[in-house]
């Protein structure tokens, strides 16, 4: 078990570096919209009461959006966790304008209640969302986003490799910045200290 999760982190840490260095690759040599990279998208998502929510019901709001697994042992919950102290750091007045919100990439095991539980361990506006694998599969290619489920352990377990990127959307669903797993939460609330 430990030494899984000393690879899951080792393969999770390859991966970030590696995604983002694709994604600034992307970012600069792809076909930006109005000088805007295309990131983001429609998407059609399950929330954790089971409804159907898509980009359209966050019109308004601005938008701090990840992509992981509740059983990530460390990225997600650190840029989480981080996200979370960047909202509190900005005051209620401000975070009530923003939604964090989780997509999950492994919607085998995050049903529903599972990304409702686990959006509860943070800050009080994060959403967290699942699918079908068709629904999460669209979501992640709009957004650029990698995962690949790694082989099994004995027990059944698993990790998924994925791209670790936390996207600022505006309150039109446009693309603003994005922070990678370095980031920290001085920074996420300077950014959305200059864009409320
Ligand atoms: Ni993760």
């Amino acid at each position: 078990m430990r030494r899984s999760l000393q690879i899951g982190l080792l393969v999770c840490g390859v991966l970030v570096s590696a995604a983002a260095g694709y994604w600034l690759w992307w970012a600069l040599e792809g076909k930006p919209e109005q000088g805007r990279p295309s990131v983001g998208g429609p998407f059609e998502l399950i929330d954790g009461d089971g409804r159907t929510v898509t980009e359209r019901d966050f019109r308004g709001r601005h938008m701090l959006v990840y992509f992981g697994f509740t059983f990530c042992p460390d990225v997600c919950p650190t840029t989480l966790f981080n996200a979370s102290r960047a909202l509190d750091e900005i005051g209620p007045a401000l975070a009530s304008k923003v939604r964090l919100v989780f997509i999950s990439i492994d919607p085998e095991r995050d049903t529903p209640e599972v990304v409702r539980e686990y959006a509860g361990h943070f800050h009080p506006g994060t959403v967290g969302l699942t699918g079908t694998p068709e629904q999460v599969g669209a979501a992640a290619r709009a957004w650029r986003i990698y995962f690949r489920k790694a082989d099994p352990e004995e027990d059944g377990s698993y990790l998924v490799d994925h791209s670790s990127i936390l996207f600022l959307m505006d309150g039109d669903g446009r693309y603003v910045t994005h922070f990678g797993h370095e980031a920290s939460a001085a920074d996420m609330a300077a950014a959305l200290k200059r864009l409320l």
